[in-house]
């Protein structure tokens, strides 16, 4: 086990883990200071490139983005989303897994786990691939907004589950849209850390899109806080940009390469 995973093991029951995703070099660099786990999420699928859902994004972005991201990392773990489809069977889930780590030099990568694919979890981590896991709300698979474990035969199912993650070898598990119930259940359950979203403060640290606590997306459900307005301070720099293009006060003669 790397030693930066060993980090993120102890956190545990002591110090909350601080988690954000990425897709580029630049916003990684920032994040690397203040993050344990920069993710490259398949969120990327909607929010980079505006599609409705995660399920068409490409083996291929994921590496494409990842790549850039890894640019920009010095300290944090970079964990990387498996699309959909590209962990149908145990030898295919390997073979893209090998595949990610090789070309982008990432710690870990995540899948988001059930019932069915657990024992792919297995498999990779049999194949030294660390895997985080992902239940409660899993956009690859389910098509409608739940949030899960709203009574006592859910948070069993979803217990369940936790524990058959763990035990396939996962080190982490990100619980996505579970009621503080469940999430503190399976949280004070597992002996690895819960990553929640959506998911109450029971959990052992927490994850939002970087897109959305900067007010960049658009997208505000009650989980997410924003924490800027980026979408106004763009807006407004951009404007004036604008206007002084116009007006022909940009560029002066001090931004000339050459003047002659
Ligand atoms: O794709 C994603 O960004 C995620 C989250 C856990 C935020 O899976």
């Amino acid at each position: 086990m790397s030693k930066k995973i060993k980090k993120i093991l102890a956190k545990k029951n002591r110090s909350k883990i601080v988690s954000l995703t990425a897709y580029s070099k630049n916003i990684a660099k920032i994040l690397d200071k203040y993050c344990d786990i920069i993710l490259v999420g398949d969120s990327l699928a909607n929010v980079l490139y505006g599609m409705k859902n995660t399920h068409q994004i490409k083996l291929e972005n994921m590496i494409q983005h990842s790549i850039s991201v890894s640019k920009g990392i010095k300290k944090s773990l970079l964990v990387v989303d498996m699309p959909r489809d590209s962990y149908k069977s145990p030898k295919q889930a390997k073979k893209n897994a090998k595949l990610i780590v090789k070309k982008t030099n990432c710690d870990a990568v995540k899948i988001e786990s059930n019932f069915k694919n657990y024992k792919i979890i297995r498999e990779l981590v049999k194949s030294k691939i660390p895997v985080m896991g992902h239940i409660g709300f899993t956009p690859q698979f389910k098509k409608k907004f739940k949030i899960e474990g709203q009574n006592h035969r859910e948070i069993k199912k979803l217990i369940k589950e936790a524990l058959l993650i763990e035990k396939a070898g996962a080190f982490s598990i990100v619980l996505e849209c579970l009621t503080a119930n469940a999430a503190r259940k399976i949280t004070n359950l597992l002996k690895i850390p819960t990553i929640g979203i959506g998911s109450s403060s029971f959990c052992d640290g927490q994850i939002l899109v970087t897109d959305d606590i900067l007010g960049l997306s658009g997208f505000y459900p009650k989980f997410v806080k924003r924490y800027v307005d980026l979408n106004s301070i763009i807006a407004k720099a951009v404007k004036k940009y604008s206007k002084e293009i116009k007006s022909k006060t940009f560029p002066k003669n001090k931004n000339f390469l050459y003047a002659k």
